[in-house]
């Protein structure tokens, strides 16, 4: 795939051995190991994107960031006949690893953007997720992301974000998710120190936040 939009340097500086390298890849395209890296909690936080977005998504849909598993799949099977359904990721590795995974049947268009800079008209779809993607994000890249899928959203329409919390202070995990995410997911702490809606655009209106696994993990409904 042709590269349309530059990386972002915290892609390579930060994420390489996640999302960059080819080895990587090969490596975490794995559903078990994105489940163990949840916890065992990886089909329960997609299935709580999924029931948010809907049994069927009419209309456009726009996922922005690919995912490892099978997240995308699962959301293609419910575009039915005349919808669309748009994935956006800055990585040409990341959307032809997406397109390997996908049934060969699934109607998705995979575009080569920045999160931070769709380059798509305003007001253009009729829902958008963000699956574990603000977590990795510099706070400006996040703010801009943010803006951005609230910008392309029609209104009345939801933005649905999972994503790190903070976990509840008794939480067994807490010690070793915070020596993790310090060390591999440096961004990644701010979800803990901060509410997801301080970063949002003035247009945008949260209406649910509900929490999962002791709290350690989010999921965001936001309109406009
Ligand atoms: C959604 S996040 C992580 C999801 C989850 N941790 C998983 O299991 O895959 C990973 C994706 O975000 C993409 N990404 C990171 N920053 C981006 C940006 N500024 N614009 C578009 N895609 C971005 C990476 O290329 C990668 O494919």
């Amino acid at each position: 795939m042709q590269q349309v939009a530059a990386i972002p340097a915290y892609l390579h500086e930060t994420y390489w051995w996640a999302y960059v390298h080819p080895g990587a890849v090969r490596l975490f395209e794995r559903q078990w190991l994105v489940n163990l890296i949840l916890w065992g909690n990886f089909a329960k936080l997609r299935d709580a994107a999924l029931a948010e977005l809907g049994e069927t998504l009419p209309g456009r849909t726009l996922q922005v960031a690919c995912v490892y598993g099978d997240f995308t799949s699962r959301l293609s099977e419910r575009v039915p006949k005349g919808a669309s359904f748009d994935v956006v990721d800055v990585l040409p590795i990341q959307l032809a690893n997406l397109r390997r995974k996908l049934p060969a049947v699934a109607a998705v268009n995979l575009l080569n953007r920045d999160a931070a800079d769709l380059g798509v008209p305003d007001l253009s779809y009729d829902r958008v997720v963000l699956f574990f993607l603000l977590h990795e994000m510099p706070l400006e890249i996040r703010r801009r992301t943010l803006c951005e899928a609230v910008r392309v959203l029609k209104p009345g329409c939801e933005l649905v974000i999972v994503d790190y919390h903070r976990p509840s202070p008794w939480h067994p995990l807490r010690p070793a998710m915070k020596w993790i995410l310090r060390h591999f997911e440096p961004f990644a702490m701010d979800l803990w120190r901060h509410e997801v809606s301080e970063w949002l655009p003035p247009a945008a209106r949260l209406l649910r936040k509900e929490t999962f696994y002791g709290c350690l993990y989010q999921k965001l409904v936001i309109t406009r």
